[in-house]
């Protein structure tokens, strides 16, 4: 048995064996929608193989419950390419989502804005990236499923429903793109200058080795940006880890707002 399938087995022995439709990944300072979730909690360490470090603002735990009676796998933690060095170091939480029968996931994360008329406390949602790092999680995969096809990696459908649903709550949802730098350290302002002429309107540490790897696994994807600060240079405000860990949860009540109305719109139709 595939390690994925030892600890989707794991898993479903633990929360029971109904298959899980979405998978959330909750970024640094979001971690209190998981407590949303009614279900079973299971920390990393009991999951062999799953990321161990966690960066403070995470939570590494997956629950696997019911939010608004939609069946879902909530990673509490994510980890980071610049935790380890390792950009595929999500994967194995992926292969497992997968293994569970999920359709699609959503991953959130805070990100700097690089976009006037988006704010700190906004939302944003990726309409595409940028892979500034030109790091991949696909380097060394030796089968030909690592050519996977990147345009629309966004999921077109999947980003309607979530424009819907926060139509339908009043919450504004911009659409942008959004870079992918290494971290952990943060940008310099002309980075930033740089990262703006190349198209970008948010910028961050993560997601988009997710997005790749969800792509390969053939899960539809997409990804929710809370703007915590401007991009370095673009105001006074001093950009930190603490400042971002303060200002993730203004975003955070948004993003429960669309998510749970985006699961109550669900019905049986496909995510
Ligand atoms: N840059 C990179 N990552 C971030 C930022 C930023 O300005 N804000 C929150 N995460």
């Amino acid at each position: 048995m595939s390690k994925s399938a030892e600890l989707a087995a794991l898993i479903r022995a633990r929360a029971g064996a109904a298959p899980v439709r979405l998978g959330l990944i909750l970024g640094s300072g979001l971690g209190h929608l998981a407590g949303a979730v009614q279900g079973v909690a299971i920390d990393y360490a009991d999951l062999p193989g799953f990321p161990h470090a966690a960066v403070s603002g995470h939570d590494p735990k997956l629950v696997v419950g019911d939010l608004e009676g939609v069946r879902v796998a909530v990673f509490g933690g994510r980890a980071h390419y610049y935790e380890t060095g390792n950009p595929a170091v999500m994967r194995l939480p992926l292969e497992v989502l997968k293994a569970l029968g999920a359709e699609a996931v959503i991953a959130t994360n805070a990100a700097g804005s690089m976009r006037a008329g988006i704010r700190p406390g906004d939302l944003m949602l990726l309409s595409d990236h940028i892979n500034v790092s030109g790091l991949n999680p696909l380097i060394g995969e030796p089968t030909d499923a690592r050519f996977v096809p990147m345009t629309d990696a966004h999921d077109p459908a999947l980003r309607a429903r979530l424009r819907a649903a926060a139509d339908a709550e009043g919450v504004a949802l911009p659409e942008g793109v959004y870079a992918w730098y290494s971290g952990p350290s943060f940008e310099t302002p002309a980075e930033i200058r740089a990262i703006r002429l190349l198209g970008g309107d948010a910028v961050g540490m993560s997601t988009v080795p997710e997005v790749i790897l969800a792509r390969f696994l053939g899960l539809r994807v997409a990804a929710i940006s809370t703007i915590t600060n401007m991009a370095a240079g673009l105001s006074d405000e001093k950009i930190s880890h603490q400042h971002t860990k303060a200002m993730a949860p203004l975003g955070a009540v948004k993003l429960e707002k669309v998510l749970r109305r985006m699961l109550r719109g669900l019905g049986s139709d496909p995510i």
